[in-house]
């Protein structure tokens, strides 16, 4: 029998879910979630216990399809995520659905998908929202928008859940040095500048820290800023 508690890291081929993945290794056997299999092979082969699970997350069919074999779960953590930074005179209905589509239609999704395995384990769910998620700036509109959805649907996802000991845990990072924040930089004209980031590392142990929380404390939100900017 295995032993060993499971996990779901989406958006584990880089970035701050890849950082998860990594936190998560030591103790379970952690599916890695994203589009590129040859990428998430790759981080896969430093992970013991760790595989590829390549999936679409737009694709609902492919979701349906990968979830169907998930009997059991402990931790499902959402990093899968895109950002289009442009004042809203400049954001596509194109924009608006992608963003949406990636950022929560998924995540709603795949969770319900994920319920019973959930539930079977009395699993944790975190999602890896952002300060975007608490504040809407100028020039961040459906990325916002998708942020604070996502918020909502993790206060009602943990509201529905407690009593099927599914715990839920939003993260909000600020700015993390990542592929996305490159994108976002060069959206917003800006320099590119790590130094001055969060590290995904420093993401991963805030979600270590909410998923090993004792029985008797539920750690809904943690915001987390960078300490240098
Ligand atoms: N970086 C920041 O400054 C920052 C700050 C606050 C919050 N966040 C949030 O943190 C999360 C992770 O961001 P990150 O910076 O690590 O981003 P990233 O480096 O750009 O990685 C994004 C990940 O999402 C996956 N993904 C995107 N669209 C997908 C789709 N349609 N189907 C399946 N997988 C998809 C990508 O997979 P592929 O390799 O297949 O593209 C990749 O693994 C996001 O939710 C983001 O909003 C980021």
């Amino acid at each position: 029998m295995n032993s060993r508690a499971s996990a779901l890291v989406t958006g584990a081929s880089r970035g701050i879910g890849a950082a998860v993945a990594a936190a998560l290794a030591p103790t379970h056997d952690v599916l890695l979630g994203g589009r590129d299999e040859q990428a998430l092979r790759a981080v896969a082969a430093d992970l013991p216990g760790a595989r590829a699970w390549p999936v679409e997350l737009t694709d609902l069919a492919a979701v349906a399809a990968a979830a169907a074999e998930i009997e059991r779960l402990d931790v499902l953590v959402h990093s899968a995520g895109v950002a289009d930074i442009a004042p809203l005179a400049d954001t596509s209905a194109e924009v608006w659905r992608r963003t949406l589509e990636v950022n929560v239609v998924a995540v709603a999704e795949l969770t319900r998908l994920l319920l019973p395995a959930l539930r079977a384990a009395r699993g944790h769910v975190v999602l890896i929202n952002s300060g975007a998620g608490l504040r809407a700036n100028a020039g961040w509109g459906a990325y916002a928008a998708s942020k604070f959805a996502l918020r909502a649907f993790g206060d009602v996802l943990r509201a529905e859940e407690a009593g099927n000991g599914v715990r839920v845990t939003s993260v909000h990072p600020g700015r993390t040095a990542t592929d996305m924040q490159r994108g976002v930089r060069a959206d917003e004209g800006g320099a590119y500048e790590p130094e001055k980031y969060l590290r995904p590392e420093s993401v991963s142990a805030a979600v270590l820290t909410a998923i090993t929380a004792p029985a008797d404390a539920d750690i809904t939100e943690i915001v987390i800023r960078p300490s240098a900017g």
